[in-house]
């Protein structure tokens, strides 16, 4: 057979970022509703990840965005510990424009139509209520509103535990787990951002923002008239004496010029897909940066909508997010003895925990 070169199927068959298990293109024209649903894993589970809703320029785009992402949810459920795989779904339209009750219940009956081989919750441009709706047609469905026994807002936890990530860095650098007396700065005070803020200021550490929305800082400091602001994000990480830099907004947070301009140590913050190509890990660890891996970091929401799969118990989410202090300093202590960035760390153990899963699951069927 004549392989294919280049395009989506080039990359889900034969590239690096590819080796998905299975990608399923849904249509439903009646409502307007064109998604994709792709599940990278379930080696340690069934898949879970949330379904980003946006207007994509193309649909190829977006089919790269969906195989990116439930990768990336592979990486993230394997090193929280999570019995879950990684998958992702985006819904391909303007949600501002598109969005339906018809649309989001046709999405349900897809998710349904995989028999819990992926289970979906919010993304960008998704919410509890449409997680609502969607759940009415189909059980594979997390991140449901509390009155409809969901586990709401799952920034709560995600900062809870970036905030964890934080003390671990903390600890690894400094020997003490707080940032009490520390600078910290924190790029984006959305949902996340603001906990963050809350979180750092109960510690002891003075924290210093920037947001591009001018109301989002403006509420902040209403709340909490000691913290610093800077003018953007070029000027936070050129702050004198910063110590931590937490992205919260977008993603390719660590480009070449914010690492060469960097004062603070570590960088450690809520943001997906903070290093904007690879080999950025290794300069930060040349500059003596210290990186706490995003998706180590910043699982605290999924965690969150795992637990909701369970019946939802806070306290029992919060303690499991709780041990992302102890998972992100064993990862500085195995990326130390391999004498590689944390990044890469993270990347071998969560591959290591997904082959021996795929391992002991084919033994078990031998048997
Ligand atoms: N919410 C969660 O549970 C969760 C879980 C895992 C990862 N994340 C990631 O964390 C990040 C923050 O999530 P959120 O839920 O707080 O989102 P959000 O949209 O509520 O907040 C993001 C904030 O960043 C600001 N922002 C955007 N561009 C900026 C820029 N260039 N400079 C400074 N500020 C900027 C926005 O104005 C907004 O206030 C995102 O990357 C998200 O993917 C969130």
């Amino acid at each position: 057979m004549t392989e294919v070169t280049d395009g989506v199927l080039h990359t889900l068959f034969h590239s690096e970022q590819g080796g998905h298990e299975q990608v399923v293109l849904c249509q439903d024209r009646a409502s307007g509703l064109k998604a994709v649903i792709a599940i990278h894993s379930t080696a340690l589970g069934p898949a879970l990840g949330g379904t980003r809703f946006h207007p994509y320029a193309t649909e190829a785009e977006a089919v790269a965005d969906a195989l990116n992402l439930a990768r990336g949810m592979s990486y993230k459920n394997a090193m929280a510990g999570l019995g879950h795989g990684g998958g992702k779904a985006v819904i391909i339209g303007d949600p501002e424009k598109i969005k339906s009750e018809e649309l989001l219940l046709a999405y349900g009956r897809f998710v349904a139509s995989l028999g819990g081989r992926y289970v979906t919750a919010c993304d960008v441009g998704t919410y509890v209520a449409d997680m609502d709706v969607v759940a009415r047609e189909c059980r594979w469905t997390t991140g449901r509103s509390p009155h409809n026994g969901g586990a709401g807002d799952s920034s709560v936890l995600t900062s809870f535990g970036v905030f964890q990530g934080m003390r671990a860095s903390a600890q690894h650098l400094w020997g003490d787990p707080t940032l009490r007396g520390r600078t910290v700065g924190i790029a984006g005070v959305g949902k996340v951002g603001r906990h963050l803020v809350e979180h750092l200021l109960a510690d002891g550490a003075e924290v210093v923002v920037t947001d591009v929305r001018e109301d989002a800082v403006r509420a902040l400091l209403e709340k909490h008239p000691t913290v610093r602001v800077a003018a953007d994000a070029g000027e936070l990480v050129r702050t004198p004496g910063l110590d931590v830099y937490a992205p919260c907004a977008l993603g390719g947070a660590l480009d070449d010029a914010t690492v060469a301009a960097l004062t603070a140590t570590v960088v450690c913050g809520a943001a997906n897909n903070q290093l904007a190509h690879p080999g950025v890990e290794k300069d930060l660890a040349d500059r003596g940066i210290l990186y706490a891996p995003d998706y180590v970091v910043n699982a605290g929401g999924v965690i969150q909508v795992a637990d909701e799969l369970l019946g939802f118990d806070f306290d029992r989410a919060r303690a499991k997010a709780a041990k992302i202090f102890d998972t992100t300093l064993e990862l500085f202590a195995r990326a130390k003895a391999d004498g590689i960035p944390p990044a890469a760390a993270a990347d071998r153990i969560a591959e290591q925990r997904m082959a021996e899963s795929r391992l002991s699951r084919s033994v078990t069927a031998v048997a």
